[in-house]
């Protein structure tokens, strides 16, 4: 919207009509809303009622004068800061000019008046006025922007976690389907093979030497189908908690990369929910997972304990190092994910690289008791 000079109101304020109309004229060239009162109880009246850019106050005036109406001006919220000048007669001592100050005058025009000295000042006001409007609304519009964009970061948030939450419950139905019912067909097939390899005439031995690697291939399947779904929601993290399936889960890195191990777990049982367990053990496998992927190390530490009421799991590698510009880069996904999962509890995820010495990464998870 656009703010022009006509927008913002003047008010007079004199007893005296004729030099009220002379005015009121006078100032119609600088804005088109130009208010008058000839009291300074209509002018206490005016102010309550809408904003002006400036008021021009007649400092003698019969009942309420213009000092007394000047400083029930600045007593009102509304008016507070709204500049006045006073207009007098050169009759007026110095002590009166200081009395218009102390009242809350910001000027002081001695009649009679230069029409163009009144006018330039009169201006810059209005353009102080309208250029102070123009501000507070654009403050505002950033506020209100910045409302917005706080509430739909809020919102994406909200939905991250949803939708983690609904994956893994996905996941950890698939992990189950596939290991009940998937197994239990492997293991029902395997029964029957027995009943048939165990009836076969001694002279088979071709057809026996097929069932023997029929066997093994259902052996094969079986262990294929248990690591599917051990990798898709470990069950050892449902029915033995997080400190063995971290266990767990190091054991099985250090089996498929033939990267060192060293790792350190809390020997006291570690009570903790659901939720928690799950955002651990998922970070801990995208670090297991950085680590295999880019650090090209030969061997990581890991740890976790509990400290000052947080869990705090830390996984260094003697890899490349980390650098800073993948730290900061909104492109890197599995690094604001976990940042993401920990967000919930109020943690908080650290991570250093120092070039060809390794990677720290420091996991702090509040756990939340009182
Ligand atoms: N342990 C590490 N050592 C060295 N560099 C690492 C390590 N972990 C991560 N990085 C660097 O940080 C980048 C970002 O990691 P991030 O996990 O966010 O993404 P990514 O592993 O490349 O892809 P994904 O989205 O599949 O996880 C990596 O591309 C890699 O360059
Ligand atoms: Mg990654």
């Amino acid at each position: 919207m656009e703010t022009s000079l006509s927008q913002a109101s003047i008010l007079i304020v004199d007893d005296d009509s004729k030099s009220l109309l002379a005015l009121e004229q006078l100032l119609q060239s600088v804005t088109q809303k130009v208010v008058v009162a000839n009291s300074g109880e209509e002018a206490l009246r005016c102010v309550l009622k809408q904003d002006f850019a400036v008021i021009l106050l007649d400092a003698r005036m019969p009942g309420v004068d213009g000092f007394e109406t000047a400083r029930l001006i600045r007593e009102r919220e509304r008016s507070r800061h709204t500049p006045i000048i006073f207009l007098t007669g050169a009759y007026e001592d110095l002590h009166s000019v200081f009395r218009g100050y102390e009242a809350g005058a910001v000027d002081y025009i001695v009649k009679p008046l230069v029409p163009e000295i009144l006018k330039s000042k009169i201006s810059v006001f209005v353009e102080l006025y309208i250029k102070n409007a123009v501000l507070i609304r654009e403050i505002a519009d950033r506020k209100l922007a910045e409302e917005h964009s706080r509430k739909s970061e809020e919102n994406l948030r909200a939905l991250a976690a949803h939708l983690q939450s609904v994956r893994e419950e996905e996941w950890t139905r698939i992990a189950r389907e596939i290991h009940d019912e998937l197994g239990q067909s492997l293991t029902g097939l395997k029964m029957d093979l027995t009943w048939v390899v165990n009836r076969l005439p001694g002279d088979q031995r071709v057809l026996a030497e097929r069932m023997k690697s029929m066997f093994g291939l259902i052996d094969g399947t079986i262990q294929s189908v248990r690591k599917i779904a051990s990798r898709l929601r470990p069950e050892v993290l449902d029915q033995l908690g997080l400190t063995a399936a971290i266990g767990w889960c190091a054991g099985d890195f250090r089996k498929r990369t033939g990267i060192r191990c060293k790792v350190s777990l809390p020997s006291d049982t570690l009570i903790l929910d659901h939720e928690r367990s799950t955002a651990a053990f998922r970070i801990f496998q995208e670090l297991l997972t950085n680590v295999a992927r880019h650090a090209n190390a030969t061997r990581i530490d890991v740890a976790m304990r509990v400290d000052s009421g947080a869990l705090v799991l830390t996984v260094e590698d003697n890899g490349r190092g980390i650098a800073e510009s993948a730290i900061e880069d909104s492109k890197s996904l599995g690094l604001l994910g976990m940042r993401e999962r920990v967000l919930p509890f109020g943690g908080a995820i650290e991570i250093a690289g120092v070039r060809d010495k390794g990677t720290k990464v420091r996991v702090c998870i509040p756990l939340g008791l009182k």
